[in-house]
């Protein structure tokens, strides 16, 4: 027999897979995920987009066939990013955003959520998420906001069932609550990005959207998005989009930043939701295809992460398979 100089502490509890199960403090669900998708109206069938594996643009007709087979795999909550065929420096038209909605209501009326992101990044040919001045030095805020206000009321008037304003200007929720409950649309909620940090980390979602900064003016996002060495501005902006009426925070990059998931969650009664964002999925993915990694263990593992640190909601880029993997895991 060995003899025990060290008896067994906290080994117990991790010698098998059943009672590592049972005593796992988090237990992750399918039914806490949201699904992104892409829609884009200058492209007459799906289009792949760099880095995002199992993730394409679609058009309207290849986004409903995509959407039903989501709702057989489980997923009935998205988040919507239309990409417009014509970029503007302002009067942007946010008819194909609109029209992409209907088809969606028309088709899965309240068997789906979706949620709309707000922004004007796809739609300005500068790449900004707001408007710009004259030479392009410097955003204006209250124009943007005017805008933003407008367009959130087109996409709930289409059907939308959350609003999810991305831009980061100041004052956007306030506005945007104001012009829905004002237009009747008082169930309409609000996912705010409320601490969304100007991150290297968006890079192939702006592949898809065609959205990156590119004027001589403004070069980067770093005037409105929280910069990642100011963690009090991220946790100040959450809490001025609740008291501003948002009625989900969301933390962006989610992975980089779960010291400010935990945070936030001590300071509002709040749902937050955690967006693993392109750049972050990408990384796993392109880790697991060198076979560096076990894909699905580490989104899993990823997903553990998040809701350890405080997330409620979980937005990921293979949310489409969150049913199958959480329910196959070997924890
Ligand atoms: C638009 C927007 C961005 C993302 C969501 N909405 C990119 C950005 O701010 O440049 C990023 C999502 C992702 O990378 O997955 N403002």
């Amino acid at each position: 027999m060995e003899t025990n100089f060290f008896p067994l502490t906290q080994r117990r509890l991790r010698t098998g897979s059943q009672i590592r199960e049972l005593t796992a403090s988090v237990k992750l669900s399918y039914k806490s995920f949201i699904q992104p998708l892409f829609v884009d109206e200058a492209i007459d069938s799906p289009r792949k987009i760099d880095g995002l594996n199992g993730v394409e643009a679609d058009t309207i007709d290849s986004l409903l066939y995509r959407i039903e087979q989501d709702a057989r795999n489980g997923v009935n909550k998205f988040l919507l990013f239309p990409v417009p065929a014509r970029k503007k420096e302002s009067d942007f038209d946010f008819s194909f955003a609109q029209k992409a909605l209907t088809r969606i209501k028309q088709s899965f009326g309240n068997d789906v959520w979706i949620a709309a992101d707000v922004c004007l990044c796809s739609y300005t040919t500068h790449g900004h998420c707001g408007i710009l001045n004259e030479d392009h030095s410097r955003l204006l805020n209250s124009r943007s906001v005017e805008v933003l206000s407008h367009y959130a009321a087109t996409l709930a008037n289409a059907g939308a069932d959350c609003i999810a304003p991305s831009d980061m200007m100041d004052g956007r929720i306030g506005a945007i609550r104001s012009k829905l409950d004002a237009l009747g649309f008082e169930e309409v909620s609000i996912m705010s990005y409320a601490a969304k940090f100007s991150s290297q980390f968006y890079g192939p979602f702006r592949d898809a959207c065609h959205s990156s900064p590119n004027t001589n003016g403004l070069q980067n996002r770093k005037t409105y998005q929280v910069s990642p060495f100011n963690s009090n501005d991220a946790i100040a902006s959450a809490l001025r989009d609740e008291r501003e009426g948002a009625d989900i925070l969301m933390v962006k990059p989610a992975t980089l930043y779960t010291d400010i998931i935990s945070r936030l969650n001590q300071q509002t009664l709040k749902p937050i939701a955690a967006y693993h964002v392109s750049g972050e999925y990408a990384g796993v993915e392109a880790l697991a295809e060198k076979g560096l990694l076990d894909r699905e263990a580490a989104h899993i593992e990823v997903w553990a992460s998040l809701q350890r640190s405080g997330a409620d909601i979980i937005i990921s880029y293979a949310s489409r398979h969150a049913k199958d993997w959480i329910n196959n895991v070997v924890i």
